[in-house]
């Protein structure tokens, strides 16, 4: 654990505890809460006990229902019923709900760690308390119109501190940045504003009819829990596909198993160092994946040929960046994979294909994986290589051919990586004259294709 994680979790429980305690002093816990809300008479302490355990034990069912949204955050419908017992309550109540009613039976079986346990509990317990004193402080809620819109803000309070706190501790132990989960789940969260409207009629319907009643919310939030697993499923399964996919592409060559997935890790490693934003890394991470699958359209013949390639068979070759960005083109969330997959053996002098880009025209995120997938090409067995180069031998390749065919400042980013850690870095080559494009295919020798079949001057 880190220092800052165990300063967060600290100061998170010192809060949670504070509050709780201010809310037990001086506020009272509200005759509502009551199991048996008679109009005659003051509650007793035991209806007050009953309805608590009650919004305690509806809360433990929504608990164990929670699903992990992509970003790493947990959404779970026990907002709901502490949202209900929030307004019913107080913040006494809010707080007794989120600190018990929230308890996993992951941390019973021992499973997480104590200081997980307590930063889950206090995550909750901080909004529900500072939504609680928020509702409280709203005059006139004896107006139902009143109620219901004091009763969403505090939700919405409730909601907003525990997204914000939950992204703040996952960035803390992850190591991400604090916008990567909060963006992942952002619209996921969004949506569980909704519950707060559920929230206000539950809290009415136990006021009007009895705690029975509350019971038949069971089907609308489980179909609302229902509807994030479906979202959670379809993505991994997506996400599943696409690996598979590019699997299939690299296994055709047994030379080339895996290689997808280790450009994919060196490429996102160097947008790392470059400190690209979260939709870029997001593209790295499945233009990596994707980059080659073009090469589904190149025949056997061509694409496992261990002698020299004819012109025919090159310009063959050299189609599968195209070829993939047409493959792909179709699937709109692919669309930010586009550029990468087309241009990602643009050579940084212009001389690269398919379209001659140079320098800066060539997107940024592909002269990344231009560099990852040169390294990890040069640094694996081919049939043309079977002893692979030294990533000392690979890095000064890179760095021969920095400003000729990758990009100097991509190479400085790959330097700073762990792919280059302790190697020996020759660094930037003198001023030297860039060879002109006739000169750069001369040095080709016929060939473009560093991570395939063929060497060039960054492979051989
Ligand atoms: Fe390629």
């Amino acid at each position: 654990m880190s220092r800052r994680l165990a300063v967060a979790i600290t100061l998170s429980a010192f809060v949670s505890v504070a509050l709780l305690v201010n809310a037990v002093f001086w506020c009272p816990i509200g005759p509502a809460i009551s199991i048996n809300n008679s109009p005659h008479g003051e509650p007793t302490p035991g209806d007050v006990f009953l309805g608590l355990a009650f919004w305690i034990a509806l809360t433990l069912a929504g608990s164990s229902l929670a699903v992990r949204m992509p970003g790493g955050t947990l959404v779970d419908i026990s907002f709901a019923p502490i949202v209900a017992a929030m307004s019913l309550g107080g913040p006494t109540v809010a707080g007794v709900a989120a600190l018990v009613g929230t308890t996993q039976t992951r941390e019973l079986r021992g499973e997480v760690p104590w200081y997980g346990v307590i930063a889950n509990h206090s995550l909750i317990m901080v909004p529900a308390i500072v939504g609680a004193f928020l509702l409280q402080a709203i005059p006139g809620r004896s107006l139902p119109i009143v109620d219901s819109l004091a009763t969403l803000g505090a939700a919405a309070v409730f909601f907003s501190l525990n997204f914000v706190l939950a992204s703040a501790f996952l960035s803390l132990r992850s190591g991400q940045r604090f916008s990567t989960p909060m963006k992942a789940d952002a619209g996921a969260w969004a949506n569980m504003l909704a519950l707060a409207p559920v929230a206000w009629l539950m809290a009415q319907m136990y006021l009007a009819a009895g705690w029975w009643a509350v019971l038949l919310f069971a089907v609308p939030l489980y179909t609302t829990r229902l509807a994030y697993q479906r979202f959670v499923e379809v993505r991994e399964m997506f996400t599943e596909t696409v690996r598979s996919l590019a699997e299939a592409v690299d296994k055709r060559d047994t030379f080339t198993s895996g290689h997808s997935h280790r450009v994919q890790k060196i490429a996102m490693d160097i947008g790392r160092v470059m400190k690209v934003g979260d939709e870029e890394m997001e593209a790295l991470e499945w233009g990596g994946l994707l980059h080659d699958i073009g090469k589904i359209g190149v025949p056997d013949s061509v694409l496992l040929k261990q002698d020299r390639l004819t012109r025919e068979e090159r310009t063959i070759m050299n189609s599968h960046p195209a070829l993939g960005a047409e493959i792909i083109a179709p699937v709109r969330r692919l669309a930010p994979e586009l550029p990468i997959i087309r241009h990602h053996h643009e050579w940084f002098n212009g001389s690269g294909y398919p379209d001659r880009l140079v320098a800066d025209e060539i997107p940024r995120l592909a002269r990344i994986l231009h560099v990852a997938d040169a390294y990890e090409a040069m640094t694996a067995a081919r049939p043309y290589r079977m002893t692979p180069l030294t990533p000392e031998q690979a890095l000064v390749e890179l760095r021969k051919f920095g400003g000729i065919q990758f990009d100097p400042q991509v190479v400085d980013a790959f330097v700073k990586t762990k792919w280059a850690f302790e190697l020996a870095d020759p660094g930037r080559p003198e001023v030297r004259d860039i060879p002109t494009i006739g000169q750069a295919a001369g040095l080709l020798g016929g060939s473009g294709e560093p991570d395939s079949t063929r060497p060039n001057p960054a492979t051989a």
